[in-house]
């Protein structure tokens, strides 16, 4: 149903686009609304919801209730110290987003997502989920608000993340594991969409800062408390603003969340972490940002990989929440402007920051986070040592730990 397709003409004139909008959710030319006809006015009416309740004290008093009370924030910055020392370079900083309720930075979106959704007068929710911790959260968030909660999975990744699965159904979600294609998040997002499709009824949480306006927008805005709170956080602890802030880049939430409130301090520099695995050949890594192309995938424009063909690539990484062909569009604006810079990590660079990470700290990080970590271990010691770099810890690894364990037997 959903057939990428080029924007004829589009990408010529990529760097002359400058504007971003967000009340059209158009970052240059990326973004938009690519949809079939039977979800436009169901998107819509998401799009003027959002619009009415985003600056509704009402709403924002709720959200934020949650957010406290239920998802546990604020979430500490805290100093790597050990990690700092060993490297011998920047003063390492981790914002600690595997602290919140259920471990990840997923259940920030979700709360907003849910509440809104319950503005509308909706009680179905269907979610897609890759290392299932988007399906964990929309699960959890569902069980709380008394919804009804769908998620669709890649077969691949409910044999990986077992455990998240199990924790999806204990919350009261059903779960449907999606075998087409490569069976992974590509193919839940594609089967998600195809049910809403059939039944624009449900409100579709959407995982990450992807897809069409208005949900590149609202998700941006839900995951920028991680950005707000670091920025506040490293003013108390340092009294100025970072050199770098890095953050891995799956479909870009936690990383736009990151960065938003950096934007406009331009000595602040923004460093996304793609997935690099196995290598750059075509279906080893899910790095768009660094080998893609502009295309619309899953409702918007932004920069997708192709195989030879022109079809949508097939991907691997060693982290499951970041294997997708696609990215969000504001990344792919934020690339194109040169106000953020995106690298890759390795499987086996991830591997290496999650055991790291295990034995300075004691942090079991997620594999998404792996990635983030990994560079920053790369970067510090090419820095001073005033120099400061936060990282997002986007999640905590328990879930990872069946699949690490086996790859270290490996
Ligand atoms: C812990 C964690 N970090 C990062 C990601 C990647 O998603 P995003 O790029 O939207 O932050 C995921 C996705 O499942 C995740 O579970």
């Amino acid at each position: 149903m959903y057939n990428s397709q080029n924007i004829p003409g589009g990408t010529e004139n990529l760097s002359a686009i400058t504007k971003s909008d967000d009340s059209r959710g158009q970052f240059g030319l990326y973004g938009g609304v690519y949809v079939p006809d039977a979800l436009a006015p169901v998107i819509d009416d998401i799009a003027k919801a959002y619009a009415r309740y985003k600056n509704d004290p009402e709403f924002q008093a709720e959200l934020a209730y949650y957010l406290k009370n239920y998802v546990g924030r604020e979430s500490p910055l805290f100093f790597a110290a050990n990690l700092t020392k060993n490297l011998g370079g920047a003063k390492i900083y981790l914002k600690r987003e595997d602290l919140n309720h259920l471990g990840a930075h997923k259940v920030n979106n979700t709360i907003g997502q849910c509440l809104l959704a319950r503005r509308m007068g909706k009680t179905k929710i269907i979610a897609e989920t890759g290392a299932g911790q988007h399906g964990v959260a929309t699960a959890a968030t569902a069980a709380l608000l008394g919804m009804d909660c769908t998620v669709y999975m890649g077969a691949l990744d409910v044999e990986r993340q077992h455990l998240n699965v199990e924790r999806m159904r204990m919350l009261g979600a059903k779960v449907v594991a999606v075998s087409t294609g490569g069976a992974g998040l590509k193919e839940a997002v594609d089967e998600a969409l195809n049910a809403w499709v059939a039944d624009p009824e449900i409100f579709y949480v959407i995982g990450s800062a992807v897809g069409p306006h208005p949900f590149p927008v609202m998700v941006r805005d839900f995951q920028s408390v991680i950005g707000n709170e670091t920025r506040r956080q490293i003013l108390e602890a340092e009294q100025r603003l970072p050199d770098y802030c890095i953050a891995c880049v799956g479909g870009g939430s936690n990383s736009i969340g990151m960065f938003h409130p950096f934007f406009k301090d331009t000595d602040v520099k923004l460093i996304g972490v793609e997935p690099g695995g196995r290598g750059s050949g075509l279906g080893e890594h899910a790095a768009p940002l660094n080998f893609g192309n502009p295309d619309v995938l899953h409702g918007s424009f932004s920069y997708v990989l192709h195989d030879e063909n022109g079809e949508v690539a097939p991907v691997h990484s060693i982290s499951a929440g970041l294997d997708y062909p696609g990215v969000g569009p504001e990344h792919s604006f934020l690339k194109d402007r040169g106000r953020a810079e995106y690298v890759l990590a390795s499987d086996a660079e991830a591997l290496e920051a999650f055991q790291t990470l295990c034995r300075t700290e004691g942090i079991i990080p997620a594999l998404e986070s792996s990635h983030a970590i990994a560079y920053a271990t790369k970067l510090a010691p090419t820095l001073g040592k005033d120099q400061i770099v936060v990282v997002c810890l986007s999640g905590r690894g328990d879930k990872d730990m069946a699949q690490v364990l086996e790859l270290l037997k490996a």
